[in-house]
């Protein structure tokens, strides 16, 4: 399925990112002290050095809670009119995370709902709210991805344990015109249950993954998603600025940048200090490249995530001057 993100001119427009991980990090040697692994193995697997894990003291509210605060902070001051949270790992199955959220937040009495499309979770939830906007429902929506990844395999399994993480990003999302820096584009969404067993969890601690099917998959399905959204706004792939693909594993994104023809330099990846993140992954990422400079005013980007469900998508945007709508003295990118 492919859409834009807008109707007549409308468009979504990114106006804010935050990020929020928690504080204790599990490196590679703590796995190896426990498990029949090595640093080399999981490194030249995966790419991955270490994760962000919380404990029972920080929930998926919580971190959504942070993410949202540094979104929030990093904008000029606007009502926020819906939240949306993509999460695989809500604190319980009932009730939903964002209207906890959005209270925790002041922002009793709006829309909030939860959305679960595995790690693809935020691209689907970006076009949720870029529905919102297009249709007038809201004139600004927060959008978070949050999740507690490293809740889900069982902590004995060394093919599954190293690859996850914890955290939460976050965008705020304004509604503006499609010519303006920071405007979501092209957006191609799509899902196959036939593979729903390749990524399983009845409950934490017992995930199933078949990994090398979940490998060929994610290749295949982000290169291909983020090949329509970036033709579909016209663009040569060689005149993207960043690739920001789901950091499922540094091995993966790798082959999809190559498969694209995206060299390095233009390919973002933090997979090496965080994991997989599921749902939080891109958000992360982008508020990263943000705070680093990375990522700069009017450079052409490319989200593409793939995840349980299965579940894929690619959204083209341009990125926004945040500098222009930064509150002096607002939290920035500490966490
Ligand atoms: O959003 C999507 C999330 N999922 C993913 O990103 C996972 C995608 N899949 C992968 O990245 C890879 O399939 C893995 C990293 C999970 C596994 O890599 P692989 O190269 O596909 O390994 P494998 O499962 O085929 O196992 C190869 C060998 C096996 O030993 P034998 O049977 O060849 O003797 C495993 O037992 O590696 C062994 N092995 C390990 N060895 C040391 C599996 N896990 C480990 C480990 N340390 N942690």
């Amino acid at each position: 399925m492919t859409a834009a993100s807008g109707v007549a001119g409308r468009a979504a427009v990114v106006c804010g990112v935050g990020a929020a991980l928690p504080p204790h990090i599990v490196s590679n040697a703590d796995l190896t002290a426990r498990l029949d692994t090595t640093d080399e193995w999981i490194r030249s697997r995966t790419g991955i050095a270490q994760r962000h894990v919380a404990g029972a003291d920080l929930s998926t509210t919580d971190l959504a809670v942070r993410a949202a605060a540094e979104a929030l902070a990093d904008s000029e001051p606007v009502p926020v009119e819906a939240v949306v949270v993509a999460t695989t790992t809500p604190d319980r199955c009932c009730p939903a995370t964002a209207p906890a959220v959005a209270t925790r937040l002041g922002l009793t009495g709006i829309p909030a709902y939860d959305l679960a499309a595995g790690c693809t979770g935020f691209l689907y939830a970006l076009a949720t709210a870029a529905g919102f906007l297009a249709a007038g429902t809201a004139r600004t929506v927060l959008v978070i991805g949050a999740d507690r990844l490293a809740s889900l395999p069982d902590p004995e399994d060394r093919t599954t344990v190293a690859l996850f993480g914890d955290g939460a990003g976050a965008v705020l999302l304004r509604c503006g015109s499609a010519d303006e820096a920071g405007a979501l584009g092209q957006m191609v969404l799509g899902s196959d249950g036939t593979g729903a067993d390749l990524i399983r969890a009845a409950h934490p601690g017992a995930l199933h993954m078949d990994g090398v099917d979940v490998f060929r998959h994610a290749v295949d399905r982000m290169s291909t998603a983020a090949h329509q959204a970036a033709t579909a706004m016209g663009w040569e792939l060689a005149d993207v600025d960043h690739l920001v693909p789901h950091q499922a594993n540094g091995r993966i994104t790798s082959f999809v940048a190559r498969q694209l023809g995206i060299p390095d330099g233009h390919h973002l990846c933090n997979v090496g200090e965080v994991g997989n993140t599921g749902a939080a992954s891109i958000p992360l990422l982008l508020a990263d490249a943000a705070a680093d400079g990375r990522l700069k005013p009017g450079h052409r980007t490319l989200l593409t995530a793939f995840g349980a469900g299965l579940t894929w998508g690619a959204v083209a945007l341009t990125w926004p001057d945040l500098s222009l709508t930064r509150l002096p003295g607002g939290a920035g990118h500490d966490r």
